[in-house]
């Protein structure tokens, strides 16, 4: 029987062979998420929510008409620099104390500086992450590793944004997740907290939902 790695890995190769990412691209990326594949406190944890933020952010993409490619890029790599985070502190349920906090916000900037000179459209892309959120961060961004033109600049603040949105998507679903302890929230509970969590982007999760790109089931 097929694992749950394994589909997700096929899942990652044709995606990789329909938007584009040449053969070179792919083994690159697949060794700078190699550190993260059996970091955790259960194995896989941080590598499949990867290949599934990329996967899915991939999908609104395509659903939103924009750069494929460059979502399904920086979504499977966003987290990368969690390789970094000692596993007792990965693998702590909701009790995280400021110190630990530090800590994970870590990955962010670490993952940056494993992404550029190789992969810097994601490398600008991924420093979004997680500065939509309540206390987001980094505070402070490096500067731009290109000049980029007006249009860009916006593109990778979008490109930010969609992959915030692929990355709570999944954490949702993560029993224990850092919002909630205890049971695994339904469908229907993940699609309230989506609405919100970005009550900025309402017509667009819900266009999500109605189109399956996200699903209550
Ligand atoms: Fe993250
Ligand atoms: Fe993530």
């Amino acid at each position: 029987m097929i694992t749950e790695t394994e589909q997700l890995e096929q899942a990652l190769a044709t995606a990789c062979t329909e938007v584009g990412v040449a053969e070179h691209e792919v083994r690159a990326a697949h060794s700078l998420l190699a550190p993260l594949r059996d970091k955790g406190p259960i194995p896989h944890i941080h590598y499949l929510h990867s290949l599934r933020v990329g996967l899915t952010a991939r999908a609104i993409g395509h659903t939103t008409h924009q750069d494929e490619r460059a979502l399904l890029l920086a979504g499977v790599l966003h987290d990368i620099g969690k390789a970094q985070v000692p596993v007792a502190i990965l693998g702590k349920v909701n009790e995280w104390s400021r110190a630990d906090q530090r800590i994970i916000q870590r990955h962010v900037m670490d993952g940056y500086r494993l992404l550029r000179g190789r992969f810097d459209f994601s490398a600008e892309i991924m420093l979004w992450h997680h500065r939509f959120q309540a206390n987001g961060y980094p505070k402070v961004l490096p500067a731009p590793l290109h000049k980029y033109s007006h249009s860009t600049k916006a593109q990778i603040v979008e490109y930010g944004r969609l992959l915030a949105l692929a990355d709570v998507y999944d954490a949702l679903h993560r029993p224990n997740n850092k919002f909630e302890t205890g049971a695994p929230l339904t469908g229907l509970e993940i699609r309230e907290k989506m609405l919100a969590f970005n009550p900025d982007r309402i017509p667009l999760v819900e266009m999500l939902y109605d189109t399956g790109v996200f699903a209550t089931n």
